[in-house]
């Protein structure tokens, strides 16, 4: 039995708060009724999904008319971007995104590619930041989107939104921006953004997994990918899942409350700690991403000569719970999109490690961490003809 459990992969999936399973449990069972319905039963599911589309609004400061809930992050990026395009396909066929998007995201562009429309894959510098220059550069008079993260979830890089949104805006091009990892954690506020459609996902926030949703900002025009009885405004069918929004809705309030007492200066103070701690422990550690417009809770680093997978292993074997890049959601060995696109080389990329920290997570466990990771890390150099020296 390791000495202790510490779980770092909070990028990956958030714990389910106490709270947050408090206030779904009625609505698994005795609160049953479809909010669709007319009697008290169906009044009270749909009293209960009106008001944490409510509380999912107030997060982001939107109306809770521009809140669709959707069936998680994934499907809200499908709709932001299939939507657009079937909708505005009269206008324009040109999309642009970012070469380090997650898969939801490039992959529905690819997949839009593959039915006629164009796609401009913006790069990134070596902090994994787009450039405002070449965003302006690759806007057409054909584009109908530019489709960017908020947050980068392997590295941590927050990108300049607010310039993305400004520079999309001037030329009249929608923008979506995939906040799955940004939302709950920094103040995200859609007025000030001005952004068209935003991506959040309530398993990355203390939330259940499969809930997530898309802000459609006010006279946004989108077509429905799942039609049917009309909900979500037209924009959703499907009998709501009423516990799994309830449950997002609960999770929205923590959010707002763990932001306004200062959880952005905690788990920054934390991270600093971890990523301070590597640097100073281990020789030849790399941390990725941007230094300083990361998300509070994020550390990421690449060590020499080292395998993701055997750290990782390693890792788990004392009790911690991380993430490498270079295990690929298919279980492909390449390394990570993200990592490449940044100019990482192949072989540093193969010892990428994602350390993301949560609500829970306290200085001993990041102290833990710098006691174990350095002998991991030695280690494994021990193992390799080239690491031998460093470790
Ligand atoms: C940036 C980003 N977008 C989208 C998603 C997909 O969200 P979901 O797991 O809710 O489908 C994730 C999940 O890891 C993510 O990190």
């Amino acid at each position: 039995m390791p000495a202790r459990k510490v779980y770092l992969d909070h990028s990956a999936t958030t714990p389910l708060a106490a709270e947050v399973y408090e206030a779904m449990k009625p609505f698994l069972q005795e609160r049953f009724g479809n909010p669709n319905s007319l009697h008290s039963w169906g009044r009270e599911a749909r009293k209960a999904v009106d008001e944490s589309r409510a509380s999912i609004a107030r997060l982001i400061n939107a109306e809770p008319r521009e809140v669709i809930i959707t069936g998680g992050g994934s499907e809200a990026d499908n709709l932001a971007i299939k939507g657009t395009a079937f909708a505005l396909q009269g206008r324009g066929r040109h999309i642009i995104t970012s070469a380090i998007e997650h898969h939801a995201v490039i992959d529905t562009c690819k997949w839009l590619e593959k039915q006629g429309f164009e796609l401009t894959v913006l790069p990134v510098d070596e902090t994994g930041m787009v450039s405002i220059a070449d965003l302006d550069a690759a806007i057409r008079e054909e584009t109908i989107l530019v489709t960017i993260m908020y947050a980068n979830n392997e590295v941590g890089t927050i990108q300049p939104v607010r310039e993305i949104v400004r520079t999309a805006r001037a030329k009249g091009v929608r923008v979506h921006l995939d906040g799955v990892q940004a939302v709950g954690h920094i103040p995200v506020d859609v007025k000030d953004l001005d952004a068209d459609l935003l991506t959040l996902s309530a398993h990355k926030m203390y939330g259940p997994k499969g809930v997530g949703a898309l802000y459609v900002k006010r006279g946004v025009k989108l077509d429905p990918l799942v039609h049917g009885g009309g909900q979500e405004f037209g924009l959703r069918s499907g009998t709501e899942n009423t516990a799994g929004i309830v449950g997002f809705g609960a999770a929205a309030e923590l959010a707002n409350r763990r932001l306004e007492e200062g959880a952005v200066e905690e788990e920054s103070r934390l991270k600093d700690l971890l990523i301070n701690g590597i640097t100073d422990k281990i020789p030849n550690a790399h941390i990725t991403g941007h230094p300083v417009e990361r998300l509070p809770f994020h550390a990421s680093v690449c060590f020499d000569y080292i395998e993701g997978e055997s750290m990782l292993l390693r890792l788990d074997a004392a009790g911690i719970g991380a993430s490498s890049g270079s295990a690929c959601t298919s279980g492909s060995l390449e390394p990570s999109h993200v990592l490449l696109a940044m100019g990482i080389p192949h072989e540093l990329a193969h010892g990428s490690l994602r350390l993301t920290l949560g609500k829970d997570t306290t200085e001993e466990d990041i102290l833990y961490v710098l006691e174990i990771l350095p002998k991991v890390v030695s280690d494994l150099r021990a193992l390799s003809p080239l690491g031998k020296e460093l470790s």
